[in-house]
């Protein structure tokens, strides 16, 4: 388990983008936290820092998931059986992809083992954000 402290947007975008360096497909992140917590925030600077500032990330939220070449980023929060799961490709992605899951609770029972599980929830003025 490692803690961080982030006091500031920029900073969570500064820490995202280290984050984003260690990743290699195939892995999972899941990415826990409440409403404005920062889970998009965070998934948007992962996805430009691997495939370009200028990558345009939209929020998955009615959409589910949206792909950048490898790069899997999906939004749980509208599911509301697991069966759907398999039908907008989350297994698929998760065997291949660098997989980005907002609201992951539902699909707990599918998440590989070596999941990294980032626990993100204000602090002061800013976040803390904790990885396991
Ligand atoms: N330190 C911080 N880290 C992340 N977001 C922050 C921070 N401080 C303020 N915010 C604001 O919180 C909101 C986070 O939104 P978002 O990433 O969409 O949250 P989520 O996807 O978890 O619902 C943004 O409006 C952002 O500007
Ligand atoms: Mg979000």
């Amino acid at each position: 388990m490692k803690e961080y402290i982030v006091n500031s947007l920029e900073e969570t975008r500064q820490w995202a983008a280290e984050f984003a360096k260690t990743l290699s497909a195939p892995v999972v992140v899941a990415l826990h936290g409440d409403l404005g917590m920062g889970k998009s925030e965070i998934a948007r600077k992962i996805i430009q820092t691997l495939r370009g500032a200028d990558t345009v990330v939209p929020s998955p939220t009615f959409t589910i998931v949206q792909s950048y070449d490898g790069i899997s980023h999906f939004d749980l929060y509208r599911v509301e059986d697991e069966s759907e799961l398999t039908e907008i490709g989350l297994e698929h992605a998760m065997v291949n992809d660098i997989t980005l899951i907002e609201w992951p609770e539902i699909a707990q029972s599918m998440l590989p083992k070596d999941t990294i599980h980032l626990y993100i929830s204000e602090y002061n003025d800013g976040r803390k954000i904790v990885i396991k």
